[in-house]
């Protein structure tokens, strides 16, 4: 008996800590959803036009969905799909967005725990409204991809003048006068058009991996690549 009682306290307890009186349709909270916006900040950012793998969700509330401006990639069914984003219909995106529309490209499983969406839905609300300022760059999350340094400011020694490919192997000649060698599959090259990307014709190298063997190269745009990147063994 006692311990119902005190199974019946902690309960309570532990739902008062979790957020307290739970109205009929839960209210989400902005600063919690900001914290569980960590796991979309891979794909996505709040800042207006700054587009990521998925697109900016700055103003999404309210919005029709696939239909950030200058976002390139949308899926068919997503563009298709005539929803409106409110609160309904992020729910149920959230919760699962390929059961809402089947054969989307947002590759996310979704999110189980309804307060969580609520959280996530009051956060995307707010910044919609411009009452929450975006999430702060260099979480996490924006590590893996958003937080780009700027590459108009890279160092002598990441700037690239030449990439020399004799056998397997890359040899990139930094502005520093360095020569740095790779192994053919451990050298990967991008462009970045982003007003963060690298000059014309001023590609930078940047380190990928831990053990230093691994490496980027990215180029204001595709065609430079054939520029400099030269057969040659000397
Ligand atoms: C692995 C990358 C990735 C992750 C993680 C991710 N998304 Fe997405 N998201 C996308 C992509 C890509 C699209 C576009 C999908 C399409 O066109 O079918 C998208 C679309 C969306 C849309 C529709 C936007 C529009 O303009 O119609 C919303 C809303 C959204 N995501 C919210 C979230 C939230 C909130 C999270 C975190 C809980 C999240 N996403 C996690 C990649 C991701």
């Amino acid at each position: 008996m006692a311990n119902g009682i005190r199974f019946i306290a902690a309960a309570l307890c532990g739902w008062m800590l979790a957020g307290g009186n739970v109205p009929a349709r839960a209210e989400g909270n902005v600063q919690r959803g900001a914290a569980l916006f960590e796991q979309c900040a891979a794909c996505h950012s709040v800042e207006r036009s700054r587009h990521m793998t998925g697109p900016s969700l700055a103003g999404v509330f309210g919005r029709k969905a696939g239909a950030a401006e200058g976002f390139l990639r949308y899926s068919d069914p997503l563009k298709r799909s005539g929803l409106l984003w409110n609160e309904q219909s992020l729910d149920r995106w959230l919760k699962d967005p390929q059961a809402l529309v089947p054969g989307n490209g947002m590759a996310f499983r979704g999110v189980a725990d309804h307060r969580a969406r609520a959280d996530l839905v009051a956060y995307l609300k707010a910044v919609s409204e411009g009452k929450e300022a975006p999430v702060s760059r260099g979480g996490m999350g924006m590590m893996a991809q958003g937080a780009k340094a700027n590459l108009k400011q890279a160092a002598q020694d990441n700037l690239v003048t030449a990439i020399r490919y004799c056998g397997d192997t890359y040899r990139a000649i930094t502005a520093s006068g360095k020569t740095v060698a790779f192994w053919e599959f451990n050298l990967r090259f991008k462009t970045d058009s982003s007003a963060e990307g690298p000059d014309r014709g001023k590609p930078v190298l940047l380190p990928a991996g831990m053990m230093g063997d691994r490496a980027i190269v990215v180029f204001a745009g595709p065609e430079e690549m054939a520029t400099f990147i030269k057969r040659q063994c000397d």
